[in-house]
């Protein structure tokens, strides 16, 4: 098999590359039956080799240039490479780096068994380069640890016309740092839940910590594990609660980036949900939703690699991620309807449903956070099926503060991830501190209606009225479907590519 691939930004033309086999984009120009196939910036050489026979070919072939749409032509001596790939990026009006990223993404499953591409995609602005490694680079994925992948391609060539001005070979550098940690989120969320629990999930951070560490300005790179004796003695009632349902015990990670020259730069925390299965617990799930619950630390992965990302681009900005590690299951030990805990910091809870299990151990994880006085906190989680109900699964959640929220939406415009606001009533606050009889807050009240607003309500109450936001992630972390665009099925890494463009725009501020 071929292993690692090579990306390279050339200056070149598509009809002259060497390359086994070129990709171009294909668009769609006017309306109706004045409907012309156009090819996209960069692809205009390969469209002028066939001259007026370019758009029929096309159509005779049943490609109709809209967005997933694919089509391989053998060039017969018509341009050099001996493949042609074409892939359709929609309407040309309105044509974004984000309909890019996700046609790269598409071509990168199609390119068959060529061992050298050439991509003249749309690349005549760093935007647009990184958007077609980023979407090229995703759509590569495969996890690979129980069944053999298919080839890749060794070396992936981008043309472009500004391939030797720094902003783009900046974002090719920049895009393949952030896609290797996107990559590392899919295959923790991929491994199965019996070979990820939370001592080993905590260990694999501290490999790929020590890993990062080795150069010289990753070293203020750090990670902390908390284990199980530790989080009692802290009063983590939370993570404990949850976690003691299991044989694999529970754990909280922190990982820290401290640029060292810049001491003073902007802090912010990351927090993110990290329970390796969620069973449900006592309150069990019926069997069909436990199926893809291995998918429920998939917050946690996603601030973690942030972290890293953060390291590696050392970006003037003091960040920790927390994240709580545990598996809610069934045992002797077990969390009951009915129990209140106490969390750290005190404020005690009355547990009414044990599936809502992720907002328990947030609550320690944040409660922790707030005490290093971060100017923001971003927590991320699979926190609640209604937000999957009320958005899909390609739109996660977006609550909090505006400050905060403005700044994670405005990185989505970047990172091309999809977010919806939703609201944290100022009554749903209300009724979780006014709805227990016997303890301060309420998790749950078995009311169906707006579940992911009142989850929201109850992680905010442990953000210590510092500036947050949270991102309810369970539709789009994973991908239960075919893979469309530039995501795999299963684990997608969503929310890493936000976090970083987050980070940056707080390192920056
Ligand atoms: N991990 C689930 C949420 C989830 C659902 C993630 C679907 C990914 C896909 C969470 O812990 C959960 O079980 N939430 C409950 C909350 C309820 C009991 C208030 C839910 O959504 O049903
Ligand atoms: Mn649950
Ligand atoms: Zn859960």
């Amino acid at each position: 098999m071929r292993g690692v691939t090579t990306y390279t930004l050339r200056k070149g033309s598509p009809d002259r590359t060497g390359s086994d086999l070129v990709v171009i984009g294909v668009a769609q120009q006017g309306e109706g039956s004045s409907r012309k196939l156009v090819p996209c910036p960069g692809g205009e050489p390969v469209a002028e080799a066939w001259g007026r026979k370019f758009d029929p070919l096309l159509t005779a072939m049943g490609f109709k240039g809209g967005a997933g749409e694919v089509l391989k032509v053998p060039t017969g001596g018509t341009i050099r490479a001996g493949q042609l790939l074409v892939v359709g990026l929609g309407p040309v009006d309105g044509l974004a780096p984000d309909h890019v990223r996700r046609a790269a993404g598409v071509a990168a499953r199609n390119v068959g068994n060529a061992a050298s591409v050439a991509l003249a995609l749309p690349a005549h602005d760093a935007e647009h380069v990184r958007a077609v490694v980023e979407g090229f680079r995703s759509g590569s994925y495969a996890y690979a640890a129980y069944k053999k992948p298919g080839d890749r391609p060794g070396d992936v060539a981008i043309l472009s016309d500004i391939a030797r001005r720094k902003d783009a070979t900046d974002a090719l550098a920049r895009a393949e740092v952030v896609g290797a940690l996107v990559d590392q989120v899919r295959d923790w969320v991929n491994t199965p839940a019996n070979e990820l629990t939370p001592a080993s999930f905590a260990e694999a951070v501290t490999a790929l910590a020590k890993k990062h560490g080795k150069g010289a300005a990753k070293s203020g790179l750090t990670v902390e594990v908390v284990d199980t004796d530790a989080l009692g003695e802290l009063g983590c009632g939370g993570i404990l609660g949850v976690g003691m349902s299991s044989a694999n015990l529970p754990c909280l990670v922190k990982v820290t980036w401290e640029p060292q020259d810049a001491p003073d730069a902007p802090q912010v925390a990351l927090v993110g949900k990290g329970i390796t299965y969620d069973s449900g617990g006592l309150t069990i799930k019926p069997g069909s939703s436990m199926v893809t619950m291995k998918c429920d630390m998939s917050g946690a992965a996603a601030v973690v690699a942030a972290v890293h990302a953060a390291a590696d681009l050392a970006l003037p900005v003091r960040v920790t991620a927390w994240a709580p590690m545990a598996e809610n299951m069934i045992s002797g030990q077990a969390m009951r309807p009915g129990d209140v805990l106490t969390m750290y910091g005190g404020k005690t809870v009355e547990v009414r449903n044990t599936d809502a299990e992720g907002r328990l151990v947030l609550a320690d994880a944040l409660a922790m956070a707030v005490e290093t006085g971060p100017e923001a906190i971003v927590e991320v989680s699979t926190l609640t099926g209604a937000c999957v109900v009320a958005l899909g699964d390609r739109i996660a959640g977006l609550f909090g503060d505006d400050d905060v929220v403005a700044d994670v939406q405005a990185a989505a415009e970047v990172s091309g991830e999809k977010f919806w606001r939703l609201p944290i009533p100022e009554h749903t606050s209300e009724q979780v501190r006014n709805e227990s009889e016997i303890a301060d807050l309420l998790q749950h009240n078995w009311v169906r209606w707006g579940g992911a607003l009142w989850a929201a309500a109850f992680v905010k109450e442990f953000a210590g009225g510092l500036p947050f936001a949270h991102l309810d992630i369970a539709g789009p972390a994973f991908n239960t479907g075919s893979p469309w665009g530039h995501q795999p099925s299963g684990g997608t890494g969503f929310a890493v590519a936000t976090l970083v463009d987050f980070l940056e725009r707080r390192a920056n501020r």
